[in-house]
C-alpha cells in the first residue's frame, strides 16, 4: 500500500485505510483468481490494515446460476479464502446477500451513474456478447453495485487483477459525482492496488486470453481443486512454442504462451521473472514445464487438501459468513444512514 493513502494531499486524507475486495462464485476458483486477488488479501491482512473480503452472490446472479452450485460455489469459495490463509478473526469474511446495505447503497448509486457510463464497460460488452438485448439489467448495473460495495465501508484501497481496472475507475467516478451533486466530501477515491507478477495469469490453451473460470474449455485453467495429476496434465499440454527459454525478458516479447508461464512460475516461487530467467533460461519447455508442474503441485496441494477439508463441515463455513455479515453491518449501516440523510430521505428516529 502507498503512504499516499495517508498523506494530507491524499483525497483521502480524512478516510483510514481500509481495504475491500471481493470474488463472484461464479465458478470454482483459478490459479488466477488466487496469484492475481487472494494471494494478495492475504498480504494485505497480514499488513495491520481492516481488511474486508466478501464473496459477491449478488453479482454472481448477473448471468444464470443454478441455486445448487450457487450455494456450493459459495461455499467452496469461502473454504478457498480461509485454506489460503484468510483468517476470520483478522478480516471481515462474509457473502454480499447476507448484508442488505449492499443492494441498497448501489440503488442509490443507480441514480448517480448514467448509462453512457455503463455503456462503456468493457466486461459488460464481453460478457453480454453479440446479444445485449438480451442481457440481464443486473449484468449492465454491475460496476454500480461493485461501487457500493466498495464505497458502504469508505475502502481505500482494492486489491484486483488487472481485468478490474474500468470498474475501479467508475468506482472514482461515482463518488466523485456523488459528492459533487451533494457537495459533500462523503465517498474516498478508492485506489486501485493491482500489483506483482501475476495481476493478469492467461489461459493455458491461449496466451492472448485471461484465464477465467467461466472459459468452456477445462484445459485452459488450473483449478485450485485440480488434484496433482490434473495440474501436471495440463502444465504439459499448455501450448507453447517451439524455441528454448530466453535469458532475458526481452526475450520473452511476442511470445505469450512462453511469457505466461514463465509469469505463473515467477509468482508461484515469489521471484522475479529475470531471476527465473537466470535459472532458467535455455531449457526447451520439455524441461521447463515438469519444473513448473512441481511448482504448483507444491503450492497449491495444501490449499486444495484443506478447502477438501473444510467443504466436509459447510455449517461451520456458514458460521463464518453469518459472523462476518454482521461484522460487516455493523460498518455498512451507519454509512448508508448518513448517505440517506445525505440524500434527503426521511428517516424517523
Ligand atoms: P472473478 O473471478 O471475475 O470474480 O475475479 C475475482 C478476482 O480475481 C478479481 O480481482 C480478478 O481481477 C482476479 N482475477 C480473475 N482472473 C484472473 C486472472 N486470470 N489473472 C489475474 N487475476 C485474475
Ligand atoms: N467485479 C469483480 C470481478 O469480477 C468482483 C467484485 C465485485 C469486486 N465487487 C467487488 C472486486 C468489489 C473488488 C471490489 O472480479
Amino acid at each position: 500500500m502507498t503512504g499516499a493513502a495517508q498523506s494530507q494531499s491524499s483525497p483521502n486524507a480524512a478516510f483510514n485505510p481500509r481495504v475491500f475486495s471481493g470474488i463472484q462464485p461464479s465458478g470454482g476458483l483459478t490459479l488466477g483468481n488466487y496469484l492475481g486477488a487472494i494471494r494478495r488479501f492475504v498480504d494485505m491482512q497480514e499488513s495491520g490494515v481492516q481488511t474486508i473480503y466478501c464473496v459477491v452472490d449478488l453479482h454472481a446472479i448477473t448471468v444464470w446460476q443454478e441455486p445448487e452450485a450457487l450455494r456450493r460455489q459459495t461455499r467452496e469459495l469461502t473454504a478457498g479464502y480461509l485454506a489460503a490463509g484468510l483468517d476470520p478473526e483478522k478480516s471481515i469474511l462474509f457473502n454480499q446477500s447476507q448484508v442488505a446495505e449492499h443492494a441498497q447503497l448501489a440503488w442509490i448509486f443507480n441514480c448517480v451513474v448514467r448509462m453512457g457510463w455503463m455503456k462503456r464497460m468493457t466486461q459488460f460488452k464481453d460478457k453480454a456478447g453479440k446479444n445485449a438485448e438480451n442481457a440481464s439489467l443486473g449484468l449492465f448495473g454491475y460496476p454500480a453495485l461493485m461501487a457500493a460495495d466498495i464505497l458502504l465501508y469508505h475502502a481505500t484501497h482494492v486489491p484486483v487483477g488487472e481485468d478490474q481496472k474500468q470498474h475501479l475507475e467508475l468506482t472514482r467516478d461515482t463518488a466523485a459525482k456523488f459528492n459533487h451533486d451533494y457537495g459533500v466530501d462523503f465517498f474516498p477515491l478508492t485506489e486501485p492496488v493491482i500489483e506483482g507478477t501475476a495481476t493478469r495469469v492467461m489461459s493455458l490453451r491461449d496466451g492472448t486470453k485471461k484465464m477465467s473460470k467461466s472459459d468452456p474449455s477445462d484445459a485452459s485453467r488450473i483449478n485450485m481443486t485440480d488434484d496433482a495429476d490434473t495440474i501436471a496434465r495440463k502444465i504439459r499440454k499448455a501450448k507453447t512454442d517451439p524455441d528454448a527459454l530466453p535469458s532475458e525478458p526481452g526475450g520473452l516479447e511476442g511470445r505469450a504462451e512462453a511469457r505466461n508461464l514463465v509469469n505463473i512460475y515467477a509468482a508461484l516461487s515469489d521471484s522475479t521473472i529475470e531471476e527465473v530467467l537466470r535459472d532458467a533460461g535455455g531449457k526447451q519447455f520439455s524441461e521447463f514445464k515438469p519444473m513448473l508442474a512441481d511448482l504448483a503441485v507444491t503450492r497449491l496441494a495444501p490449499i486444495s487438501e484443506e478447502m477438501g477439508r473444510l467443504m466436509q463441515h459447510p455449517d461451520e463455513i456458514d458460521r463464518v459468513l453469518g459472523r462476518g455479515a454482521e461484522r460487516a453491518r455493523a460498518l455498512a449501516a451507519p454509512i448508508l444512514a448518513r448517505t440517506y440523510d445525505i440524500v434527503g430521505m426521511v428517516r424517523s428516529t
